[in-house]
């Protein structure tokens, strides 16, 4: 049929009208409800960027405080919640246990979960950018064998995380501030991005008007692939594989290479056709964390910037218009920092949480929101009639 326009992959397709991200992809632009994002980044945090997506205006000192105390009011998860944890095998991957248990919360909250009333929906939103972090660093606990660590209100979004990842019993934990920085720089590179895919997830999955929370644990389950939110993973393990510098040649050739899968990850991106405006902060982050942790000479950097330098004068490479986007190197600072391979997709959750509740949000209150239903163009058997099974 003719009906339809198809459209694989939506390349031409804008499913919303939207006020929060602008993505201008040949220009390398980014901005959050018009400031762009290395200004949101060097210069903010985490809960004022929240605020902002969600508000559309950066807050004033009363205002940020009263958010920062509306978010750290629901960072605690009811102790019953703690068991769905136990129902993992230990070497589970925290993404699989993402997708369960922020699933789960949808059966603990009844009193936030009817999307027609705006003050359950705000509470709904606060309960899951407060929990994401706690629920978070359970799983990384819970993988690595150690107690889970209780909340502390006191301290700032980012260090509370780090340190509900990395205290344990007994010692005392001191939150390195410049770290902490270089988080909530990471946080904020990746709070929202427009209608990317698990983006788009969430809002069909709202569309139905499901609950808030199951809605959520949708988009964790699409940006886990490694053409999204797992290719942070999947580029820190192709550095560690590609191992030294003599062997970046031959994975460049592999990569463009048409009968092999491979890519290089951490490459390339639907949008940025220039550069990924991301990916610019990420490096410098990058360079800070490792300045501040004193680690010289780090291989895998060393191997990265040397495959950028060398992507960049190829001819394939310039001709797709590929470039590093934001997860070539957030996977070398991650890891310096401590945080497992398996946890870099969980840390992605947790700052796109913010992007996923402002886009829910902005669809219910859109006066044309419809349940969103593509069409398709049928290309089957045509009409014919049953056979029975023994005249087949
Ligand atoms: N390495 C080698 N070739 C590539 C790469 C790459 N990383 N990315 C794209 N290409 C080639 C691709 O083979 C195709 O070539 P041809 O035209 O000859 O068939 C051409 O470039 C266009 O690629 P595409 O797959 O049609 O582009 P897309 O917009 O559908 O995909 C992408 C975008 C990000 C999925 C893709 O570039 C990719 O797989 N990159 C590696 C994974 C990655 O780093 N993902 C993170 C994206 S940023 C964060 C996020 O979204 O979560």
């Amino acid at each position: 049929s003719g009906m339809f326009t198809l459209d694989p992959g939506f390349t031409s397709t804008a499913s919303c009208e939207s006020h929060i991200t602008f993505i201008d992809g040949d220009e390398g632009t980014l901005l959050y409800r018009g400031y762009p994002i290395d200004e949101l980044a060097e210069n903010s945090d985490f809960i004022e960027v929240a605020y902002l997506l969600l508000s559309g205006e950066l807050p004033d000192e009363g205002q940020y405080a009263g958010f920062k105390d509306d978010i750290t009011y629901h960072t605690m998860v009811h102790e019953h919640f703690k068991q769905f944890y136990d129902g993992f095998r230990r070497d589970a991957h925290p993404m699989a246990i993402m997708c369960g248990v922020v699933g789960a919360l949808s059966a603990f909250y009844h009193d936030s979960t009817d999307i027609h009333d705006p003050e359950q929906r705000k509470i709904a939103s606060h309960r899951m950018i407060a929990k994401m972090p706690t629920i978070a660093a359970m799983a990384h606990k819970y993988c690595v064998g150690q107690p889970f660590v209780t909340p502390r209100n006191e301290l700032s979004y980012t260090e509370n995380f780090l340190r509900m990842c990395f205290s344990v019993p007994a010692e005392d934990y001191e939150v390195n501030k410049t770290l902490a920085s270089a988080l909530d720089k990471i946080f904020i590179l990746h709070m929202d991005h427009e209608q990317n895919a698990s983006t788009s997830t969430v809002r069909l999955a709202g569309s139905s008007g499901a609950n808030p929370f199951a809605c959520i644990a949708a988009g964790i389950a699409c940006l886990w692939g490694p053409a999204h939110g797992g290719a942070n993973e999947a580029a820190l393990k192709m550095l560690q594989e590609i191992g030294t510098k003599d062997r970046i040649p031959e994975y460049i050739e592999k990569a463009k290479d048409k009968s092999d899968p491979f890519r290089l990850m951490g490459f390339g991106h639907r949008v940025y056709k220039n550069y990924d405006p991301r990916a610019k902060v990420m490096q410098k982050a990058c360079h800070e964390v490792l300045d501040a942790l004193d680690i010289k000479d780090d291989p895998l950097l060393e191997v990265a910037m040397e495959l950028e330098r060398i992507a960049l004068e190829d001819e394939y490479f310039i001709e797709k218009k590929l470039y590093p986007n934001i997860d070539f190197y957030s996977g070398i600072t991650l890891k310096a920092m401590g945080f497992p391979t398996s946890m870099f997709t969980v840390l992605f959750a947790v700052a796109r949480t913010v992007g996923w509740i402002a886009q829910w949000q902005e669809m219910l209150e859109d006066p044309n929101q419809r349940i969103g239903r593509p069409r398709q163009i049928y290309t089957g058997a045509a009409k014919r009639s049953f056979v029975a099974r023994d005249d087949r």
